[in-house]
């Protein structure tokens, strides 16, 4: 997909490869690592009903705008922005989804990073099972391996900073080198076997001994556990998860040809991700709950309770190798998406090469990503709003993510011609757009709406 503002625009080769891309972007840590533990802070299954909701009524109309967007002005975030709507400041919404990109990659290169750790400890294991590694380790060891060993630098571990660096450096590679397009090939068969791998792990967790708590605290709702911040969370989270709201998908729907239907791929790629999110929660909470881990542990959750139901498995290690090689190249296929809105912005309106638009984004980040590596050690008193580095970068999507959607729904509902959001969505007259009146009335009025509120609510703005 390599190209410049001199090229003829690439595309996805086909309707599986659209698909492929997106849900490669959509489907990642946000569904693993983050979904389960902000669930977990949140009290469990009125947040995922909550967040199921919130995917449904707000998620897709904002992944079909950004689509539209994107196919109609076969640009950037920013550029797309400038072209279907001159001389307007709407293009200072591409500016704010260009601005989460840098922040998020940040966070998320880090997080990334992690799973090579655990890919290497699995290797560790695999080869000398009785000394090192993490599965002679009991609860609390690995979580003392999480929080002391692993990021704490007094102990020598410079371990995470280096992780970061080869993530940042490979994802660079890839969308320097446009082997993108490969990337896609592979994600079709190797997306899939994430979740044939997520299934055996919950197969695995679920005949764990005190199991069923973790079965009843997903999907059993208990309101009163809900608070102030958990439905801007949820937001948020629902945001995060199908990479909306920051122009990730104006810029991969610049790429979607004419012909594919994008309320369908739109469906599919929300579908597919929000069923991971779900078994990744199968296949923590019944660990969790059978190890006595806290669900509301935070971040560490995920990387605390994976190494325990591994440790529990025959051949344990193997499936943690497999499962976190799998883990890291669902990664990779988000961080590409992420640095591409970078990429794409500064090469088609900064007119950099794109080589150089590459460098030049990953050492922005790199230093960004540094800052939040050091949030456990150098800089862990460094604090911002009560938060450190990390603490506020990973907050920071569930603000600037709705807050970006917002616009985009303005912007197809009320800015946009409707005989060319009519357009889009038909492929021109290919397909029927049988509900294109509910489209318009979700994007004009609910999803606004709904995010409005959510968000002043969660801001503490307005109380409800
Ligand atoms: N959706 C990705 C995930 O769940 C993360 C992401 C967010 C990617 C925003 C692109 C844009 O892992």
């Amino acid at each position: 997909m390599a190209h410049n503002s001199l090229e003829p625009r690439d595309s996805f080769s086909s309707k599986f490869g659209v698909i492929a891309a997106a849900a490669g972007s959509a489907i990642g840590l946000g569904n693993i690592w983050r979904f389960p533990y902000i669930l977990g802070e949140n009290g469990g299954g009125a947040f995922l009903l909550v967040y199921l909701v919130f995917i449904i009524a707000i998620g897709v109309p904002v992944m079909m705008s950004e689509f539209v967007i994107g196919r109609n002005a076969q640009r950037n975030p920013v550029g797309a922005f400038k072209k279907i709507r001159p001389g307007k400041p709407w293009y200072l919404v591409g500016l704010l989804g260009v601005v989460s990109a840098f922040i998020i990659l940040a966070f998320y290169t880090v997080v990334a990073g992690w799973t090579l750790e655990y890919l290497v400890q699995s290797v560790i294991w695999l080869v000398s099972p009785s000394k090192y590694g993490f599965s002679s380790m009991d609860t609390a060891e690995l979580r003392n391996f999480f929080t002391d060993q692993f990021h704490n630098f007094q102990h020598g571990s410079w371990r995470p900073v280096i992780w970061f660096g080869v993530i940042m450096i490979f994802t660079g590679l890839i969308v320097i080198s446009g082997v993108k397009d490969g990337i896609e090939k592979y994600a079709k068969i190797l997306m899939p076997l994430l979740l044939v791998l997520l299934i055996v792990l919950v197969i695995r967790a679920l005949t764990l001994d005190g199991a069923r708590q973790g079965v009843v605290f997903l999907f059993k709702p208990d309101f009163s556990l809900i608070k102030t911040s958990t439905v801007l969370e949820a937001l948020g989270q629902a945001f995060f998860s199908l990479s909306i709201g920051m122009g990730t998908l104006i810029t991969y729907g610049s790429y979607i040809p004419r012909k594919e239907n994008l309320g369908s791929t739109a469906l599919n790629v929300a579908l597919a991700d929000t069923f991971i999110a779900v078994i990744a929660g199968l296949a923590i909470f019944p660990a969790v709950f059978a190890f006595n881990i806290s669900p509301d542990a935070g971040p560490d959750l995920v990387y605390i309770t994976l190494p325990v139901i591994f440790s529990k498995m025959t051949a344990g290690m193997v499936w943690a190798f497999i499962f976190f090689l799998l883990l890291c190249f669902a990664a990779v296929t988000s961080t590409i998406s992420v640095l591409e809105v970078i990429v794409a912005y500064f090469s088609e309106e900064l007119k950099m090469k794109r080589r150089n638009a590459t460098i030049l984004a990953m050492i922005s980040v790199g230093f960004l990503g540094l800052l939040c590596t050091f949030s456990w050690n150098v800089l862990s008193d460094f604090r911002i709003m009560g938060k450190t580095v990390f603490g506020l970068f990973n907050a920071s999507p569930d603000i600037l993510l709705p807050l970006g959607g917002l616009f985009i729904v303005v912007f197809v509902g009320w800015i946009m011609q409707k005989k060319v959001v009519k357009e889009e969505l038909s492929s021109n007259g290919i397909y029927k757009v049988r509900f294109m009146n509910v489209f318009i009335f979700l994007v004009k009025f609910v999803a606004p709406l709904a995010i409005a509120i959510v968000f002043l609510n969660g801001l503490g703005i307005l109380r409800l």
